[in-house]
């Protein structure tokens, strides 16, 4: 990354097509983009795929990769600029944004709180808290939402009486118009890396669909560009969260965004069709591991060595896994988006006391993880 988080906005494409977004869109630069794009030779004759991409975002930070640096390149831009010192941030246990935020405040100098809601256990759930824990992030363990939502409350209270100030909240998943733009920018990037020969324009794009910005961001981007390529989100949370209406809203908030910032910015809408949602991976719920899933995690790290994530990524690949051998794919160019981070995280984990973070959260460690988790995600060694 560049120095203390610097915004290099020269290296954006959505900068660049939009000069105007750039004089008025704080950032800084956490992420190392463009992010490669890889021909899945091995993989792709393990599926009869022969037309498989990857689009290796799990490089997207020296630190830590993944879905989440693009996004907060642009809400810690908005914050940098304010005389905020705190960020407070959301999700579940083993949240992957809760992590990379923790991550990249400190790398900022800000001080990191995430309010975590329970969920199924995993050895991914494991090595973020304790990676959360190490890198300073202040953790707290709720039920439920209503918890988290009265306790927000409080703490923001709190932070007042004793400070005078408040901290910014950054929400689950970094999926507010804001933080969708990384996406938007990293659609405008595919489009550069097409003119530049490193891949040919992909009929589908993979992408698992959680708090829903990673999709809208790509889906508004390819469209701005022009680009005919379609994405396919899979959906991997319950539909309360993730539905073609939310996701709408989202997209219909986030281009009204930009075209108040830049008016050249085209006035894009989208139909219901486009918004072509996968309902059929989630398997018993979020972050519960499918057979698919874990099968297609094991091709993709025997096949390839990059790890999969059993909750997001895992399901993803398990959809384009499962078309390709339906047949529906033979003949088209298809590009899997990989959000999960693969830089190893193990020593960091390994070097943490689970017994140092908050008791809510040791049932974590104690429990046994669900019977389909072998350690997905997590490098060997790790807890
Ligand atoms: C590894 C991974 N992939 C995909 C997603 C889903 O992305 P989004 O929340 O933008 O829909 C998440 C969200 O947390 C994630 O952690």
């Amino acid at each position: 990354m560049s120095p203390a988080g610097r915004s290099r906005k020269d290296r954006l494409p959505l900068f660049r097509d939009y000069p105007q977004l750039a004089t008025r869109l704080p950032h800084v630069s956490l992420a190392d983009v463009p992010t490669p794009v890889e021909k899945m030779e091995a993989v792709g004759a393990a599926i009869g795929l022969a037309g498989l991409y990857i689009k290796r975002d799990d490089l997207s930070g020296e630190l830590y990769g993944g879905n989440k640096v693009r996004k907060l390149e642009f809400l810690f831009g908005k914050i940098m600029g304010t005389r905020a010192k705190e960020v407070i941030t959301f999700g579940f246990a083993g949240s992957n944004h809760a992590l990379a935020t923790a991550i990249y405040a400190r790398q900022l100098g800000l001080k990191c709180s995430s309010l975590l809601m329970s969920q199924v256990n995993a050895h991914y759930v494991r090595q973020n808290l304790l990676a959360s824990h190490h890198y300073g992030a202040r953790l707290c363990h709720y039920p439920n939402l209503a918890l988290l939502s009265l306790a927000t409350g409080g703490q923001l209270l709190r932070s007042w009486i004793r400070h005078g100030a408040l901290p910014r909240l950054i929400p689950a998943g970094g999926s507010c118009p804001l933080g969708i733009l990384g996406y938007v920018n990293a659609a405008l990037e595919l489009r550069d890396q097409i003119a530049r020969n490193d891949l040919p324009e992909p009929d589908l794009i993979y992408v698992p669909l959680g708090s829903m910005g990673t999709a809208a961001g790509l889906m508004i981007g390819l469209k701005a560009a022009g680009m005919k390529t379609r994405v396919l989100p899979v959906r991997v949370i319950e539909e309360q969260m993730a539905s073609p209406k939310r996701m709408l809203r989202l997209i219909r908030q986030t281009v009204a965004l930009l075209a108040t910032l830049d008016p050249s910015f085209p006035p894009l809408t989208f139909s219901d069709e486009e918004l072509c949602i996968r309902n059929d991976c989630i398997g018993e719920g979020y972050a519960q591991f499918t057979a698919e899933g874990v099968k297609a995690a094991d091709l993709m790290k025997r096949e390839a060595g990059i790890p999969m994530n059993g909750a997001y990524s895992a399901k993803a690949f398990a959809a384009l896994v499962g078309d390709a051998a339906a047949g529906v794919l033979t003949g088209k160019r298809v590009l899997f988006w990989n959000t999960y981070n693969s830089r190893d995280l193990s020593a960091v984990a390994a070097g943490t006391d689970y017994r140092t973070l908050p008791g809510g959260f040791h049932r974590y460690f104690e429990d046994e993880v669900q019977p389909l988790d072998k350690g997905q995600g997590s490098r060997k060694g790790t807890p």
